[in-house]
């Protein structure tokens, strides 16, 4: 069976069992601050499990595509040394939130497995958690496996929950015991069962994994149950593939043989069984499904995961013999492969063999020398056993290597990488480094709120609202006094709750106290009014006014509603590459972030700004809809990259042909309304993504005033007016230049005459004159000029000038040619330098030292003629 048939064939199932079949969701998890990249179908559904969203349906399946590279679950160091390990693979689930639990899930896997697949059952195994008794019955009373077949693993990594039986997304979040379906490849491959001393062998290949959620662990460890136990299942499709086509690992599928052929034929090898093929193949997937997925190579978080993948893959084709750039070259082959299921790639391919190229030639330039430096440093080794942490840290900083690919080095060659070394030697670059990690934070909190706000502020600035819950400091409490600090949560509210980049609104809450609003934030469903009770008292169940400041939300709103206008218009203007990598609306401004190459030109930003007002002038209707994701889709709405959607979205259009996206933020009524777009800045913030910077309305308006101002006050500087103040300035501009020009020109000749009085002072000496003296010059060049000037009006001279500035001494020296045979510049500096604490040399025509010591120069000068004479 092919891949392809495999990944329909469980869709299909699980959909014959009622599941909806949803797809596959970016691999940058949407609004999860926790996880560095999706790892497995149930991320896009985690909120759900926690029953913090709810869909239409309680089955679900997917097929997902995940990225197992960095953060809590990290197969990179393993690709190319294991049968079954990927950065990226595709993970077939099912999934039920609420609805049945272990019995079904474990009879659903079963029959999948042997009758729909037909796989021999006596081929499959089975692991439960060491206490859960009712797994272990399920599989034995109600599916029949015998009891040698069902083994129990306890907390066998260290601390409770620490098993290899209990699966949690990451540090925090959903988690739950959880039963495997083990597949025995056959005794001739090297390996044990679960739970033995071999199990790390290919022998019995985990195939299924069928999680039994019920938990919410969050960071103190706490493990508080879900509202409803769920089911969540991950089946590699690799794996299982690798199963029915009679092949013992992963990289024999169709889909990898045909990547590794490709993979031969660009490094120019012919030996398809070579690990570092593998590695190739398998780093290709995961760097361009990155890439769709708007992830850019650089040097923190996601975009350095990508970056070490790609030189970890370069540097394979490289021990392969491939000297050149070939890696771009495979996403042509990968497309073949995988361009039908997954539309995007095939959309994007080119952007993403042309960043892959960028990043190849940019490593290839130093990849021969990391190397060489990292082959001395082994040979050099002798007995030692490890690449001390320095070299490891040298690679990284001058070559580009990161450690985990000085590492995989190492490893071809037995050897191990002094970690901790690196680490210390990483200090300085530390902040930047960690991001890649900084991804685990508390998200609980320390309540939980289940309460939904019912948000009335779209259309009303200002409502009646009954107080729900009223927290201080994380805490609820029922009432609070005058001057006291709160997060107020209210049944609705007309205040806008900081989301989708939008800042919160601020006002009061006005009934039997007053209540000032500084911010408003949401948790989950809930809107959290933040503020101070500036007089009266506050209690659960009150009912209030609530009242929200106008004059900022209004001003929020316009910039809120440009943004839109904008993104439509990078799209149009630069090409639907511009993503949104991030956004913030306040009253003051919109800032916008989106993935471009390269700086946004003067042109360029002229059409977007006449784009945009453009559309402002034509008035446009702005509506909202309520719909399904589905229909949102079909109308064309623009969703994020990432994002995740309640399966209710609110659709924004404004000009059907012009912009349709999802938004919960609030809006104007008619683009008229902004009034005015001006764009004031345009910067690069980190590789590969630009940021601009706009104004609306009256806060557009200010600032050409300013503008204005300052073109005023220039003309009156100029005495001109605004037309003429630019021709003014170019011509005072012109004046400038003449004048200087005629200023070098006089000090020229000052210097000139200057010279020819010095040169007055010249000694006879035998064959020449000798010249000593300290001058007034403003820096060194001048000395050197008047050098020049002084030896051809000499003719035959040795001369020495000296200058004081700033307590600064310097020195220059002089001989004409004929008599540099009997006294070389050089040495003259050479003995005057010192005395006065200076160092210098030169050319035996022409030497310049500088000096600390202006005392000691009157001295040294007086011994030059002595010197000097000595010599000619
Ligand atoms: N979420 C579970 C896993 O990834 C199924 O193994």
């Amino acid at each position: 069976m092919k891949s392809s048939e495999l990944r329909q064939s469980f869709l299909s199932y699980f959909e014959s069992k009622q599941h909806q079949i949803v797809e596959s969701s970016s691999l940058i998890p949407g609004n999860d601050p926790t996880l560095l990249f999706t790892n497995a179908g149930m991320v896009q559904f985690k909120d759900v499990f926690l029953g913090e969203d709810q869909r239409p349906y309680t089955r679900a399946t997917s097929s997902q595509r995940c990225v197992r590279a960095g953060g809590k679950h990290n197969d990179l160091e393993n690709v190319g040394y294991t049968a079954r390990h990927h950065t990226f693979f595709e993970m077939l689930g099912n999934f039920s939130f609420g609805d049945y639990f272990k019995k079904e899930a474990i009879t659903y896997a079963w029959e999948f497995l042997t009758v729909v697949l037909k796989l021999p059952k006596e081929k499959l195994l089975v692991t439960v958690y060491a206490d859960d008794d009712e797994a272990f019955d399920f599989w034995h009373d109600m599916i029949g496996v015998p009891k040698e077949k069902i083994i129990r693993i306890g907390d066998n990594k260290g601390g409770r929950f620490q098993s290899d039986n209990f699966w949690a997304m990451g540090d925090t979040g959903p988690c739950g015991p959880c039963s495997e379906v083990f597949y025995d490849h056959g005794e001739h491959i090297w390996g044990g069962p679960p739970g033995s001393p071999e199990e790390d062998g290919d022998r019995f290949i985990e195939i299924w994994n069928v999680v039994f959620m019920q938990f919410n662990r969050s960071a103190d460890g706490t493990m508080a149950p879900l509202p409803k136990p769920s089911v969540d299942t991950g089946m590699g499709l690799e794996r299982i593939a690798a199963i029915l086509q009679g092949v013992h690992s992963n990289y024999e599928i169709d889909l990898f043989q045909n990547l590794i052929k490709a993979a031969a034929k660009l490094v120019g090898t012919d030996d398809l069984s070579a690990q570092s093929l593998r590695v190739i193949a398998d780093h290709i997937r995961s760097c361009s499904f990155m890439i769709v997925d708007g992830v850019i190579p650089s040097n923190e978080g996601r975009g350095y995961v990508l970056r070490r993948i790609i030189r970890r893959a370069v540097r394979h084709g490289n021990k392969l013999g491939q000297k050149g750039v070939f890696f771009h070259k495979l996403v042509e082959a990968l497309d073949l492969e995988m361009g039908d299921a997954y539309p995007e790639l095939r959309k994007l391919k080119d952007r993403v063999a042309s960043i892959l190229l960028k990043e190849e030639e940019q490593f290839a330039k130093t990849l021969d020398q990391g190397m060489k430096i990292l082959e001395e440093a082994i040979s050099q080794l002798g007995d030692k056993k490890i690449i001390p942490g320095e070299t490891v840290f040298k690679l990284y900083d001058t070559f580009g290597f990161p450690a985990d690919l000085t590492n995989d080095v190492a490893r071809e060659n037995n050897l191990e990488i002094d970690e901790a070394g690196f680490e210390v030697a990483m200090d300085a670059q530390r902040a930047r480094a960690r991001s890649a990690s900084n991804f685990s934070m508390d998200m609980s909190g320390s309540v939980t709120l289940d309460s939904v706000t019912e948000f009335t502020g779209y259309d009303n600035l200002a409502g009646q609202c009954e107080v729900e819950t009223i927290l201080v400091d994380g805490v609820s409490v029922d009432s609070i006094e005058a001057g006291q600090f709160a997060a107020v949560v209210l049944k609705s509210t007309p205040f806008y709750g900081e989301s989708g980049g939008q800042v919160g609104d601020k006002g009061w809450l006005r009934g039997a106290g007053a209540f000032k609003v500084a911010n408003t934030t949401k948790q989950a469903k809930a809107h959290l009014h933040q503020g101070e009770l500036k007089e009266g008292r506050l209690s659960v169940g009150d009912v209030l006014t609530g009242e929200v400041d106008r004059t900022m939300r209004m001003a929020t709103t316009l910039n809120h509603s440009a943004t839109h206008l904008m993104h439509e218009a990078l799209r149009r203007i630069l090409g639907d590459h511009v993503t949104q990598k991030g956004s913030l609306v306040d009253p003051e401004r919109l800032r916008f972030d989106f993935s471009h190459f390269e700086g946004v030109t003067a042109v360029e930003i002229e059409q977007i700004e006449d784009m945009v007002n453009e559309q402002i002038r034509l008035n446009r209707p702005v509506e909202t809809d309520i719909m399904d994701v589905e229909s949102a889709k079909e109308k064309g709405a623009m969703a994020l990259f990432g994002e995740k959607y309640d399966s209710e979205v609110r659709v924004l259009t404004m000009g059907a042909d012009y912009s349709i996206e999802l938004c919960g933020g609030t809006h104007v009524k008619r683009t008229g309304d902004i009034g005015l777009f001006k764009i004031i800045t345009e910067s690069g913030i980190a590789a590969g993504v630009r940021r601009i910077e706009a104004l609306t309305g009256k806060a557009a308006i200010d600032s050409t005033r300013h503008t204005e101002s300052l073109l005023s006050n220039v003309a009156g500087l100029v005495k001109g007016n605004k037309e003429n103040a630019f021709d003014k300035v170019v011509a005072l501009n012109e004046h400038a230049r003449s004048l200087q020009k005629e200023l070098d020109l006089l000090k020229g000749k000052m210097a000139a005459l200057a010279g020819a009085d010095l040169a007055s002072q010249a000694v006879a000496i035998e064959g020449g004159k000798l010249l000593v003296a300290q001058v007034e010059v403003a820096d060194p060049k001048e000395l050197r000029d008047l050098l020049d000037e002084l030896k051809s009006s000499l003719e035959s001279a040795v001369i020495l000038l000296a200058a004081v500035n700033d307590g600064k001494v310097s020195l220059i020296a002089g001989v004409t040619k004929e008599l540099t045979k009997k006294v070389k510049a050089g040495d003259l500096i050479k003995m005057v330098a010192p005395l006065v604490d200076g160092k210098g040399g030169g050319r035996p025509d022409m030497a310049q030292a500088g000096g600390n010591n202006p005392d000691g120069l009157s001295g040294a000068l007086a011994l030059v003629p002595d010197w000097v004479a000595e010599r000619v």
